[in-house]
């Protein structure tokens, strides 16, 4: 018999998501009549239509791989050069920050990169998370076997947590002590806070400190609309030496069903040998994709260009204002019934403290049963989470006004 990889058993509840959707499910059997009224605010999914222009992009592919002339078969594992060139020329080049076409790699979501990325990074790194954090990078350490047991409160053993707190405006300032690798995520899922060019630039000294490597989730850059927030971590300088950037088409361009995402990992990034020698991290990258990927298929890096196109910059705008117009309906609601609320400015989740004395499964509970509502459970996202909840503003104006009607009644 084979043996299985235990590390899987240390993980203490299934993934957050499905798990809320099966509380769900089990809600709308006992409440059959409820189907009709439910509202999810739970999981950060897009709700709109994709943008005209990745649609349009997408046929056309389709037809191309229709006719002999112009059929594709396998696509280069790292992403067609199109794509990569319209990412880098106009998500970086043009923002001043100086990233090269073949830095850039093609994926099928930040979600798999998140997890992907530990395939070239050694078992002895010391990993720094956020708490409260985007489970997805706890969760596969643990799968990796890069953290001990779970303790009461859901966190592991092994990992070093950097509490994020109303104190802290829910940014994490770099550890006392020494870690290898650090997860950020700005703007923050499941917060909404977003870090200064400051806050960041002393992450970057830490990282340089301690020749350390961030793992910058920046999937929410383009719900940024202050424009003294950093959009990635390479405006900052030195991050060229010290991260690796995530990116999505999620959130920007309704691709959450159709699945398209890149990483950036700079040629100058190093990581070391067992006997410290220092070796770039992108050819490891470069090999991983290789071997394990032949990368997101041929129309949906065709709709992902069109996002770059002036029309598909445009409709992408349309669909993050109408998210953000539905974030602050939100956030104001959760204010004027009396609410601590954080983020909805930049991102598009605004992240809630309960009434005295709930919990955050107790507030889930009541706002399904009471005004059928589904929210994230703060305590999800970690043990700092715990008194929180998140909304998240993906969907119609109609569902986000009827929420917001019905919190105003909430007692
Ligand atoms: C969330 O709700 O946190 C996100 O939708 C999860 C994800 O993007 O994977």
């Amino acid at each position: 018999m084979a043996y299985l990889n235990e590390n899987y058993l240390k993980l203490q509840a299934g993934y957050l998501f499905p798990e809320i959707a099966r509380r769900v499910r089990q809600f709308l059997e006992k409440n059959p009549d409820a189907a009709k009224k439910l509202i999810r605010c739970g999981i950060g999914d897009v709700t709109e239509p994709l943008p005209q222009a990745a649609i349009d992009a997408m046929k056309r592919a389709a037809d191309e791989l229709g006719h002999r002339e112009t059929f594709r078969g396998y696509g280069p594992e790292q992403g067609y050069d199109f794509l990569r060139s319209a990412i880098a020329q106009t998500d970086f080049r043009n923002r001043k920050v100086d990233i090269a076409d073949d830095e850039i790699f093609v994926s099928d979501g930040s979600k798999c990169d998140c997890s992907f990325v530990l395939d070239i990074l050694g078992d002895q790194n010391k990993v720094a998370v956020t708490d409260p954090v985007y489970p997805v990078y706890v969760d596969t350490n643990v799968m990796a076997g890069h953290t001990g047991s779970a303790r009461k409160d859901g966190s592991f053993e092994g990992l070093v947590y950097l509490p994020c707190t109303a104190e802290n405006n829910f940014v994490a300032e770099p550890p006392k002590e020494h870690v290898d690798v650090v997860y950020l995520c700005f703007p923050n899922n499941p917060t909404g806070a977003v870090a200064s060019r400051d806050q960041l630039a002393r992450w970057i000294e830490y990282a340089r400190q301690h020749d350390a490597l961030i793992l910058f989730d920046a999937a929410y850059e383009a719900y940024i609309s202050d424009p003294k927030i950093p959009h990635s971590i390479f405006e900052i300088k030195g991050a060229l030496e010290h991260a690796m950037e995530f990116r999505s088409f999620s959130k920007i361009g309704g691709f959450t069903g159709v699945r398209c995402g890149y990483t950036v990992l700079p040629k100058t990034v190093l990581a070391k040998t067992e006997s410290g020698k220092k070796l770039p991290l992108k050819p490891l990258w470069q090999r991983r994709w290789s071997t394990k990927s032949n990368s997101v298929s041929y129309p949906v890096q065709r709709a992902a260009e069109a996002l770059y196109s002036p029309e598909g910059r445009k409709q992408c705008r349309t669909l993050i204002d109408h998210y953000m117009g539905n974030a602050k309906i939100l956030r104001r609601t959760c204010e004027e019934i009396g609410l601590g609320v954080y983020g909805g400015e930049n991102a598009p989740y605004i992240w809630v403290k309960t009434p005295a004395g709930l919990t955050s499964w107790q507030m889930f509970d009541r706002m399904l049963n009471e005004i059928n509502v589904v929210i994230t459970p703060g305590s999800g996202f970690g043990a700092q989470g715990e008194g929180y909840f998140r909304v998240s503003a993906f969907n119609s104006r109609e569902n986000a006004e009827e929420v917001a009607r019905r919190i105003k009644h909430f007692k």
